[in-house]
């Protein structure tokens, strides 16, 4: 069993995926909001590309989220904080979500058949479901912009540090390198992110708490699987 990592959606070949096992990471926010709206009782979440395609599957029982440049889409319910995808907004209800980076890499990864959503706050709990299937493993950061981006390898090496809790694995030498940061950083966190760009963006329009809130661990029991164009709990 090996375990790969990508370090940006750009650098994904859908090919190779095929017959692996996908986790796709966007921690600050994309993936921490799907985890966190399917943990809250939403139906499922459909991830879609473009803005127009999300307002053209609104109906009355569907919330539309995400963001463009860290912001509320016009016209769109829910911006893409965590926070605000609570209990009782979210029950029931169908989400359709479109975000800059972390709906791209999910989209990007579908040719494999079992894709699943990680964050830190699920990342113990899908590292031991998934281990369970004992075939190699690639971890897709979502990245910002194409580019890589140091918060979500931090979230891939806390989600290979699980892995090998349950099961010593091989890892590609970017793995080990994702795994050894984690294990350097993790008691530190906030230090680490310090240098991280997005996370300085994300710090200068004002979403302090979304992080916070994001790098907390291991808080949430969902896993989130990507099946014929849409996101459930297993
Ligand atoms: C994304 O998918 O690009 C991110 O989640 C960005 C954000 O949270 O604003």
């Amino acid at each position: 069993m090996k375990i790969e990592l990508y370090p940006d959606v750009s650098s994904v070949n859908e090919e190779n995926l095929k017959d692996k096992i996908v986790v796709v990471i966007d921690v600050l926010r994309a993936t921490s909001v799907i985890t966190t709206a399917l943990y809250n009782g939403c139906l499922e979440v459909i991830p879609v590309l473009e803005i127009n395609e999300a307002l053209a599957l609104r109906n009355n029982n569907t919330i539309l989220g995400g963001e463009r440049r860290g912001l509320k889409i016009e016209g769109f319910d829910f911006s893409n904080s965590p926070l605000e995808y609570t209990k009782d907004k979210i029950e029931g209800k169908r989400l359709v979500f479109t975000t800059t980076n972390g709906t791209r890499a999910i989209i990007k990864s579908r040719y494999s058949d079992k894709i699943f959503i990680g964050s830190m706050l699920n990342a113990k709990f899908l590292a031991e479901y998934i281990v369970k299937f004992g075939k190699d493993i690639s971890i897709v950061c979502a990245g910002t912009n194409g580019i890589f981006s140091m918060d979500d390898f931090l979230c891939a090496g806390k989600i290979v540090y699980e892995i090998n809790k349950v099961k010593e694995v091989d890892m590609t030498d970017f793995s080990a390198l994702a795994y050894l940061t984690y294990i350097k950083n993790k008691d530190n966190i906030l230090e680490y992110l310090r240098y991280a760009s997005h996370y300085r963006y994300m710090l200068a329009i004002g979403l302090e708490q979304d992080i916070k809130y994001c790098f907390q661990e291991d808080i949430l029991d969902t896993i989130p699987i990507y099946k014929d164009g849409k996101i459930r709990r297993i």
